[in-house]
Parts: structure tokens; C-alpha cells; sequence
């Protein structure tokens, strides 16, 4: 069933924003939420293939990728899924939080710069891997794909619409993305990893955020360059640490680690690393994913189960047919909110993905090992 979104204003149950306070406020990936943005997947096109990302993307999809690029997803498969997005849409807001939306906007138009082109965008349904909040700081992300190069477009208006009540905003320097990042020297300079270290990239949503303490991953598609620019960009108020995972195909921390509250880490148990940032943190390693091995998947992996989104410390936000991801959480103490999501998940991503958490209420405080306290 489809359900219409609902404007923030029109509906009785949702809090208004705070007057005077900063529209942007967000620490953690678990305070109560207030405001959200949620993607859209509207107009989405096959990413234009560059060889970097045969180290990500399923292999069964490399065809499709190939081919592709530039040229509208299946409607059908697109049409279920925006579907499913109105449905989050109208689930977060009974919830109590404010949902935003991005501009819907073409992305199936060619561009170029002077050292190479794009067939195409490719949507504007992930906000979690070009955007990030930091406190009261909208971050732009440099990515490494080409045909994401404007991929902040279409959430412009929501970011001056923020700036202009106080937030601030920082895009990272413009990356050039040439050959120099992804060459077979480049990646070798990089450890193997299919970006070297040219210049600074990064996707957001390779960081994990803990109050004063940021969480990343080396990647394919996020370098120490770009890790380096974060860290000195946020300043002596945030800690950056780099852990390590164990995932061959790393992009994108969110299938890997999932703080749900203060001392309760959800891991992917293929990939989790013990790391001493996280002792005295009770550690659940998440159930296997329930997807059926036949599902398409254009982008990730099926262990996009455990991308789960916080709506507090004791609720979250679990795809429904995750019974056992479900039953693990329930017993952990959760409340779990199911929401039918499989047709999203073969666009790349799951409800962290699909979301940038503007404004949860609560400060910035330390919650990991080597920080004063851990609260909670
Ligand atoms: N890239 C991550 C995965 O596929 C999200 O698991």
C-alpha cells in the first residue's frame, strides 16, 4: 500500500522545530530523532561504469553496469521501491519526526569536465553517502564516483534553507577525479584499494558518528587524503579514528557497524574487528540476512539487514522480513519498527542509507573508549 508523505506542519503529531535553535543538530546515529531527510528515487539511471567500481559492486551486476549507464532502471522495479519510500515516509512521521525531502531533479543528463564525462547522474536516493552531519555542520562529501559529481544538487535547497537559520556548511575540495586517483599505480600506492591517494575523497557514509568521536574506514572509495581533510576540518572538538574491518569490497561502514545506543554496537560478525575503541560496549552480532539469494541486487551486498535506522536509544527502524535481526533486537531490549524495504535494497541501500538524521536531540557527548566517559 501506498501512503502519501505528509507535510511536517500538517501533521498534529510531529514537533515543530525548536524556535531560535540551530535546524542542523545531530551527534549520534542513536539520540531521538526529529528531523530527517529521506532520498527519492525518482529519475535514477544506471551509474556510468568506471573500472574502480568492480571492487565493490556485486559481480552479477557488473553486466547491467556496463552497459547501462545513463539509462533508466527498470520502472517497475523503480516504482515498487519509490513506493516503499513514501511508506518509510509516512512510518517516521507517525513516529513524531520531521521528513524532508530532496528536489526531485533529471539525472539521466551527459556531463562533463575537461579530463573526462558522465553518461549521467545516478539519483538522489542516498543522502547518508554525499551528506553528513556533524553537530550543526552540513559536510559535502568529495566521492570518487563520476557520475555522482553533482550528486548534492538536488538537496541544495534543503541545505540553504538550513544555512540560512544558523547552520553551517562545508563542502570538502572539489575532487578531480582523473585517472591519477584510480590508476593501477595509484592503487597500488593505496595498499590495493581502487582509489589512491591523489587527493582527498571520501563518501560519507563511511563514517560512523559516536558524540565526539568519528568512526571510518579505509575504502574503495575513501582514502587517508581524505580522512586527513575531516579530521582537520571538524577541528580539536571531534576525534577521528580510522579501525579496521574485515571486507575485501569496503564502501560504506553502514552494513558493517550500527551503534544503537550508548554502549550497544550491532556488527556485521563477516567483517567486525575488535577495537579497543570499543571496550566496555556490549557487541550483538547481527543474525545473517534473511534476503533471498535470487533478490536482484544492482549495488551492495544482502548484509545491508543490519542498516537499521535509530529513531531513539531504544527504538529502531528494521527491514520486516528480517525476523531474526528482529528477534536478536527485541531481546537486546528494542523496540523494532518493521518496514518492507527489499525493493530499496537493490538500489543500494537500506534505511541508513536512505536517510541524513539533521536533527536528534541531545548534545556532543564522549561515549568511546579513550574519551572521559561513557554515558548511558
Ligand atoms: N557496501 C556495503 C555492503 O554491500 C553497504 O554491504
Amino acid at each position: 500500500m501506498t501512503h502519501a508523505a505528509v507535510s511536517a506542519s500538517a501533521h498534529p503529531g510531529i514537533a515543530a522545530p525548536r524556535a531560535g535553535a540551530c535546524p542542523v543538530n545531530s551527534f549520534t546515529e542513536w539520540d531521538p530523532l526529529e528531523e530527517v531527510v529521506v532520498g527519492r528515487l525518482d529519475n535514477a539511471v544506471f551509474p556510468t561504469w568506471q573500472p574502480s567500481m568492480a571492487d565493490t559492486m556485486p559481480e552479477s551486476s557488473w553486466g547491467d553496469l556496463r552497459t547501462h549507464g545513463g539509462a533508466p532502471f527498470p520502472a517497475e522495479h523503480l516504482r515498487a521501491a519509490r513506493e516503499e519510500l513514501e511508506n518509510l515516509c509516512a512510518v517516521l512521521e507517525a513516529e513524531g519526526v520531521r521528513v524532508r525531502r530532496p528536489d526531485p531533479a533529471p539525472h539521466d543528463n551527459s556531463f562533463a569536465t575537461p579530463r573526462w564525462s558522465s553518461k549521467g547522474g545516478l539519483y538522489a536516493g542516498m543522502p547518508r553517502d554525499c551528506l553528513m552531519v556533524v553537530g550543526d555542520t552540513i559536510v559535502e562529501a568529495p566521492m570518487s564516483w563520476r557520475c555522482r559529481y553533482f550528486e548534492t544538487d538536488a538537496f541544495r535547497e534543503l541545505i540553504k534553507g538550513w544555512f540560512r537559520q544558523g547552520a553551517r556548511w562545508m563542502a570538502a575540495p572539489k575532487p578531480q577525479l582523473t585517472e591519477d586517483l584510480f590508476s593501477d599505480e595509484a592503487a597500488e600506492d593505496g595498499d590495493g584499494w581502487a582509489v589512491g591517494e591523489f587527493e582527498p575523497v571520501f563518501d560519507a557514509a563511511d563514517v560512523m558518528r559516536f558524540g565526539r568521536d568519528l568512526v571510518v574506514q579505509r575504502s574503495h572509495v575513501t582514502n587517508e587524503f581524505g580522512i586527513e581533510w575531516l579530521r582537520r576540518s571538524l577541528g580539536d572538538g571531534f576525534r577521528v579514528s580510522r579501525i579496521d574491518v574485515d571486507d575485501p569490497h569496503a564502501m560504506h561502514i553502514d552494513a558493517t557497524l550500527a551503534p544503537l545506543a550508548p554502549g550497544k554496537l550491532l556488527v556485521n560478525p563477516e567483517r567486525y574487528v575488535p577495537h579497543e575503541l570499543f571496550d566496555g560496549w556490549d557487541i550483538l552480532p547481527a543474525p545473517k540476512p534473511a534476503l533471498p539469494s535470487d533478490w536482484p541486487m544492482y549495488f551492495c551486498s544482502p548484509w545491508v539487514s543490519m542498516n537499521v535506522l535509530s529513531l531513539d536509544p531504544e527504538t529502531v527502524v528494521v527491514e520486516s522480513h528480517e525476523e531474526p535481526l528482529i528477534e536478536a533486537l527485541t531481546a537486546w531490549g528494542f523496540r523494532c519498527v518493521p518496514v518492507d524495504f527489499r525493493n530499496v535494497y537493490s538500489f543500494g541501500g537500506s534505511f541508513h542509507c536512505v536517510t541524513l538524521d539533521v536533527a536528534r536531540t541531545g548534545g556532543c557527548g564522549s561515549y568511546l573508549s579513550g574519551a572521559e566517559t561513557i554515558h548511558g
